[in-house]
């Protein structure tokens, strides 16, 4: 992560700043947060143009801002969540104790993500069907589809697409925090306020929450304003700041905040102008 900032002073030999730019490319863009479009799928669509659309849906509604598609870089990968390259031969078989079929544990994990937590990491992931994705059962087979494309070949239809898991049997996951939805709120009840203050110009422990202190320290990350806020938020340690020390932000709010909790504060931050 500290890669950004050495970027920003783009003294790196050229094959690293390439290399930089692969690792780029696959975590930062993406996890811009484009308000859902919503898609026709047609009923009749064969699984391969499923795959298709479901790769766009991927990108558009932040599963990027966590995972990850590298291959070779194993099931833990560089993101928060697991790597998804070659899911398909992973979880070829489903999951112990679960859905035995690829589908059927597709399906399962885009409802109800933390019914079979992936060995190794949290219960972050909120399901595909609530903010902030919001897929409907056509977008979810999509994404099925495309799933299956990851090391196999798509076979499922919006037809064939297993009912979604039991409620009552599955043991869906609570929220991280049990938090208001206002962003002020939240910024409230996760302590941000206690070192930044909403009041333009007055400095408490960090630095205040100005939207446009923060675009122009985006634009001078060379980086997009959400992405480097979202950043900033689950990685303190990305951005060093003359001004503040990096350390004194504490670094587990990648786990304490949920996507769509992260997506409101980062958008509120983004355009609300300190006290005005
Ligand atoms: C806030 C981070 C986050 C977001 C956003 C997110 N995921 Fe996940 N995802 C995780 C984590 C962490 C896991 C592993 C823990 C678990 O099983 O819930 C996971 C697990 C999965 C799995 C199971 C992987 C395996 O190896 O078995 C699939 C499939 C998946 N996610 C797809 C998606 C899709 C598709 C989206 C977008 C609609 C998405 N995720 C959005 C964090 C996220
Ligand atoms: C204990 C104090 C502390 C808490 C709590 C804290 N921060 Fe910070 N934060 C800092 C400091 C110090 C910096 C400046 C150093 C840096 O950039 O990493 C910072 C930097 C930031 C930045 C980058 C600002 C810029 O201009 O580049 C953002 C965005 C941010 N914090 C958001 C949050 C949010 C959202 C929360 C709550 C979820 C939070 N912080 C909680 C101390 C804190």
């Amino acid at each position: 992560m500290r890669a950004l900032t050495t970027y920003a002073g783009a003294t790196l030999p050229a094959l690293l700043v390439l290399g930089f730019f692969v690792w780029f490319a696959n975590w930062i863009p993406q996890t811009r947060w484009d308000p859902p479009k919503v898609r026709q799928i047609d009923a009749g669509a064969t699984p391969g143009e499923l795959a298709v659309m479901g790769q766009a849906i991927v990108r558009e509604r932040g599963c990027m801002s966590c995972h990850t598609i590298e291959p070779g870089g194993g099931i833990k990968g560089q993101g928060r969540g697991p790597n998804l390259d070659a899911l398909a031969v992973r979880r070829a078989n489903g999951v112990a104790g679960g859905p035995e079929t690829l589908v059927g544990y597709l399906t399962q994990a885009l409802y109800a993500p933390g019914a079979y937590l992936v060995e190794g990491f949290s219960n972050i992931m909120p399901s595909s069907v609530k903010a902030p994705a919001k897929l409907n059962r056509a977008e979810v087979s999509a994404v099925v589809a495309y799933l299956e494309s990851l090391g196999g070949t798509p076979s499922v239809t919006l037809a064939s697409l297993p009912a979604p898991p039991d409620a009552g049997a599955a043991p869906v996951a609570a929220p991280p925090e049990a938090v208001p939805n206002d962003p002020e709120a939240m910024l409230d009840a996760f302590d941000c306020l206690g070192c930044h203050s909403l009041e333009a110009g007055e400095v408490l422990v960090g630095p205040p929450f100005q939207a446009s202190l923060l675009v122009a320290a985006a634009a001078k990350a060379g980086a997009d304003p959400v992405a480097y806020v979202m950043q900033a938020i689950v990685d303190p340690r990305a951005f060093e700041d003359a001004e503040f020390p990096a350390e004194t932000m504490p670094d587990d709010y990648g786990e304490r905040l949920n996507a769509a909790q992260l997506y409101a504060i980062t958008e509120y931050l983004i355009t609300q102008e300190g006290g005005q």
